[in-house]
């Protein structure tokens, strides 16, 4: 588990929404039907601090690619906010968005299609200082072999190499040289080692925690494997449907999850190991869709401690002590209703 100060906050979402509009083509108007919404960000507000990797979990569809991406501005949010160092990014336009762009960057998880085949390394890597005429050849030059070194990839032996030369591994690490080389605040990383072997991940995984640490960089990590967030995250935001359901330091989500969600995804974790590859966790229940979100708490459907309230009312993210929080009924109208011994179990994570 990480330990280290973290410094000023680099991002913030506040009461983001991102919703897309599906179908309504010209035989949906014909045919009367009315265009559907899929609500795959429905009020998320999470911030990520200077040197802090704050991990992104939950199940497929869940919406955490949408908000990776809409906080660096891929996406255009239907409602809220994301404030980047202080300042709303969600207007800008021109030169404003093009030095946001480089200062917020992303990796996805597929290292193979994600790098042209036609340019060396080096090449690949010089591209954003290209496209962002920064520095002359020279310096650009200076700051590719930098960034590889940060990788651990010896520049001497890489810059001219090609990516069909590489394994997945060391494909996915000149990914982050490239989003280095700008010198970002803020890097998204959705999946990041999801398709490498399991003999690799840790390398990569080790290279993002040291980077964030030294180059004082906010991390986005996103994964569907809860065991791997825990060994390089400092926080854990749990999302549900569109919405963060959980959040808190790592070790206690990890050891005394809060939320009936978050307790059935630590409970199907197989294995100690937090780097055994997994499959996706699949849940029991019947798991409600983004396009026809139900009132009341979202998990609902599948919680075996659901209430009539439950039901009716959507919960806040409450305080549930040992510095999280958890938007379930639990911690808040229901906890009086709970015996003694119930809520010790519940609020230690011994029970869903
Ligand atoms: N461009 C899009 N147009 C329409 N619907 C979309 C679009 N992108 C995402 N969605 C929908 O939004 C929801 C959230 O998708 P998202 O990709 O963010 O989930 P995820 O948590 O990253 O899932 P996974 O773990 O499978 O990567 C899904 O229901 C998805 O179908
Ligand atoms: S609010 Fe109710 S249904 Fe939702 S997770 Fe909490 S107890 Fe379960
Ligand atoms: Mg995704």
């Amino acid at each position: 588990m990480r330990n280290h100060e973290l410094g000023a906050t680099v991002v913030e979402a506040v009461g983001l929404k991102t919703h897309f509009k599906l179908g309504g083509g010209v035989i949906a108007a014909l045919s009367g039907q009315p265009a559907k919404t899929a609500k795959a960000l429905d009020g998320v507000d999470i911030e990520i601090r200077s040197g802090e990797v704050l991990g992104l979990v939950g199940e497929s569809g869940c919406g955490k690619s949408t908000l990776g991406m809409t906080l660096v501005r891929m996406h255009e949010p239907t409602a809220g906010d994301v404030k980047f160092k202080g300042a709303s990014i969600t207007n800008i336009t021109g030169s404003k968005l093009k030095d946001f762009r480089a200062d917020a960057q992303i990796i996805f998880q597929d290292p193979y299609s994600s790098l042209n085949p036609r340019l060396t390394i080096g090449e690949i890597v010089n591209e954003p200082l290209h496209i962002h005429r920064k520095g002359t050849s020279e310096a650009r030059r200076a700051k590719v072999r930098e960034a590889l070194s940060h990788v651990r990839l010896p520049p001497d032996e890489f810059e001219h190499r090609y990516p069909a030369d590489l394994s997945g591994g060391q494909r996915q690490r000149v990914a982050i040289a490239r989003a280095l080389v700008l010198d970002p605040d803020f890097i998204v990383c959705d999946e990041p080692v999801s398709m490498l072997d399991v003999s690799v991940q840790a390398g990569v995984l080790s290279i993002l925690d040291e980077l964030s640490r030294d180059l004082g960089l906010a991390v986005l990590y996103i994964s569907h494997d809860i065991a791997t967030v825990g060994y390089i995250c400092d926080r854990i935001a749990v999302m549900y449907l569109g919405r963060v359901v959980e959040q808190g330091p790592v070790r206690e989500v990890m050891r005394r999850p809060k939320h009936p969600y978050t307790q059935n995804l630590i409970r199907a974790i197989p294995n100690s190991d937090p780097l055994i590859r997994r499959d996706r966790v699949t849940l029991e229940g019947d798991v409600p869709t983004p396009i026809n979100t139900p009132p009341g708490c979202r998990f609902a459907s599948r919680c075996r401690h659901v209430e009539q309230i439950c039901r009716d009312q959507e919960p806040d993210l409450l305080s549930a002590g040992d510095q999280s929080l958890a938007r379930c009924h639990l911690y808040g109208v229901l906890a009086a209703k709970l015996d003694t011994e119930l809520r010790l179990k519940i609020t230690s994570g011994e029970t869903t």
